[in-house]
């Protein structure tokens, strides 16, 4: 069953705790926080601080998706927080160092791989890696169309026996998601989609059912 991580970023800002709370009660397995820096990719969102609410009123695991030039500055602060899975950007460097804390800091620990960014570049994590985050579109911005070429790359970390959680981000809705499960992703992200949909449980209840 693949699971659906509504991402915060198409929540309304002024209401996230109503819509935090509306997408667990629908069933949603995760939720994901994309924090940006302004540097890495041209936005900025989310602090430790949303992290630490977050796990105060949801149940769910908290997945963190550091979108960030230095995320090692802050990332004892997200895992303070609460984080349940931190996820890097393998184009960010030290990635062996990053995922070693964050295994030391009790989380799981993520890769994650800009669209144009090779498979090649994170197979020497793949033993750390618990979790390989395929960004569908290019990082910052929800909204975007999902890139299908990414598809081959979900298939090409299965094929080499990647054995973890496979992620995408970006662009999914209920009718691209069955072309990225077939090929091997585990975690849909969801955003624009999903906090847009009138029946957010009965649209994750159709997406569970999804192999
Ligand atoms: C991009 C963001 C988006 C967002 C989900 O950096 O990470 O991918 O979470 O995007 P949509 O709204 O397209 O589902
Ligand atoms: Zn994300």
């Amino acid at each position: 069953m693949v699971k659906i991580a509504p991402s915060i970023l198409a929540a309304d800002p002024l209401n996230l705790e109503r819509d935090v709370r509306h997408a667990v009660d629908a069933g949603c397995d995760w939720i994901h926080v994309d924090v940006m820096d302004a540097h890495f990719v041209p936005n900025l969102a989310y602090s430790p601080d949303t992290v630490r609410r977050l796990k105060e009123i949801c149940a769910v695991p908290i997945d963190v998706h550091l979108m960030m030039e230095n995320p090692g500055t802050l990332l004892d602060a997200f895992l303070e927080a609460g984080a349940s899975n931190v996820t890097v950007h393998a184009e960010t460097g030290n990635v062996r160092s990053l995922l070693r804390r964050i295994h030391q800091g009790g989380a799981t620990a993520g890769v994650a791989l800009k669209p144009g960014t090779s498979p090649d570049d994170v197979k020497l994590y793949l033993e750390d890696a618990d979790l390989i985050l395929a960004m569908t579109v290019e990082p910052g911005f929800g909204g975007q169309k999902l890139d299908e070429r990414v598809v081959r790359k979900i298939r090409e970390l299965r094929d080499i026996g990647y054995d973890g959680e496979i992620e995408a981000d970006g662009g999914i809705r209920e009718d691209n998601l069955q072309m990225l499960t077939e090929n091997g992703l585990t975690v849909a992200v969801m955003g624009t989609a999903l906090f847009r949909d009138t029946d957010m449980k009965a649209a994750i209840s159709r997406m569970h059912q999804m192999k």
